[in-house]
């Protein structure tokens, strides 16, 4: 189990490396049979868009997710909120499904909570508008309280098509449930993809996929329209056979997956009558999030290595 922690911390540590990324960068999106693009859907917005249009015809619900974190000045968390907001035209103007995804360090967490919380309601007023759910990702620890605190901000001002992501690996998500229960706000439950310390977070995985468990329990008996969003078959057996005992029908809960990931489980999903959503990121700054994936399941190294010796 000590696998578990150490892959992530591996993996989040070559995620700072500045010559991986360049290497990377040249040979992971260069052509649709790429390895970057077993994850990420693109570069672009078009790509994006061609590929939620497949996605669509596969019975599959989607999120858009402009990827891109921890921007270090007003101006580029200004630029990210201005995609955004572009690619909801984008979005409305294809016919897509209207629902997208953010990480709150991308519109500047990280430089003040004021300008972050401006730049989300940048987002949220047109996509409200345009009648677009917005998902709030969950990053790493130190960011939990400002992420979840932003949130109820937003919610006390009425915001409504805002929801939230939690990880099951942290400690005090039992709380964060049990408030957004109280809320009334729509949950992500996720196991957590960053390493933790253990002063807040479990580290072996079966503690996070007891805590899962627990969490997912809670959110079917009192949560508003849950997403559990897992590849882990236990889990999603597990959320099938609660949701039936507790008579949650299908259309009050949904599933989620990552893109490239368990393309299996997602149309038996689809078969057996579930709602199944996909997260499909696309842009330039893909790197950190396909580290984070690698960290998940070090075995897809192998196709990595694969990848980069057949386009050399
Ligand atoms: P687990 O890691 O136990 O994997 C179960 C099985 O899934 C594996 O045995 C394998 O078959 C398959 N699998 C899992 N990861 C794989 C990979 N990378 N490549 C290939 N196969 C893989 N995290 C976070 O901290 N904040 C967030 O906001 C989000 N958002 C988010 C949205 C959606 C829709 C999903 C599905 C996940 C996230 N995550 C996330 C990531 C999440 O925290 C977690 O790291 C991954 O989902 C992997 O955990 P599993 O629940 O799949 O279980």
């Amino acid at each position: 189990m000590r696998l578990y922690a150490g892959a992530k911390a591996v993996f989040y540590a070559l995620s700072r490396s500045a010559t991986l990324k360049r290497l990377a960068s040249k040979y992971g999106m260069r052509t649709r049979e790429s390895f970057a693009r077993r994850f990420i859907a693109g570069e672009t917005v078009e790509e994006a868009i061609e590929t939620a249009r497949y996605i669509g015809t596969q019975g599959l619900l989607l999120t858009l997710d402009y990827l891109g974190e921890s921007v270090r000045t007003p101006d580029e968390a200004d630029t990210a909120t201005r995609e955004y907001v572009r690619l909801l035209d984008v979005i409305v103007a294809s016919g897509i499904e209207a629902n997208i995804s953010l990480k709150l360090t991308q519109l500047g967490a990280g430089i003040d909570r004021a300008t972050c919380v401006d730049n989300l309601r940048r987002i949220l007023e047109p996509a409200g508008r345009h009648g677009f759910f917005v998902r709030i990702d969950m990053e790493n620890s130190p960011w939990t309280e400002l992420t979840v605190d932003i949130f109820e901000t937003l919610w006390q001002q009425e915001y409504r098509n805002v929801g939230i992501a939690l990880q099951a690996a942290l400690y005090r998500t039992e709380q964060d449930v049990q408030r957004m229960n109280e809320l009334g706000a729509r949950v992500r439950l996720v196991k957590g993809a960053y390493k933790e310390p253990s002063t807040v977070a479990y580290q072996r995985k079966e503690d996070v996929d007891a805590a899962f468990l627990r969490l997912m329990r809670a959110l079917v008996d009192s949560g508003t329209y849950p997403a559990i969003a897992t590849h882990d078959p236990l889990m999603i057996a597990a959320t099938r056979s609660y949701a039936a005992e507790r008579r949650l029908a299908n259309d009050r809960f949904e599933f989620q997956m990552l893109y490239g990931i368990r393309r299996d489980l997602q149309s038996s999903l689809v078969s057996d009558g579930y709602r199944m959503r996909l997260y499909v990121p696309f842009g330039h700054e893909w790197f950190p999030y396909f580290m984070r994936r690698l960290g998940e399941r070090p075995a897809n190294l192998g196709f990595v290595v694969r990848g980069i010796l057949r386009e050399r």
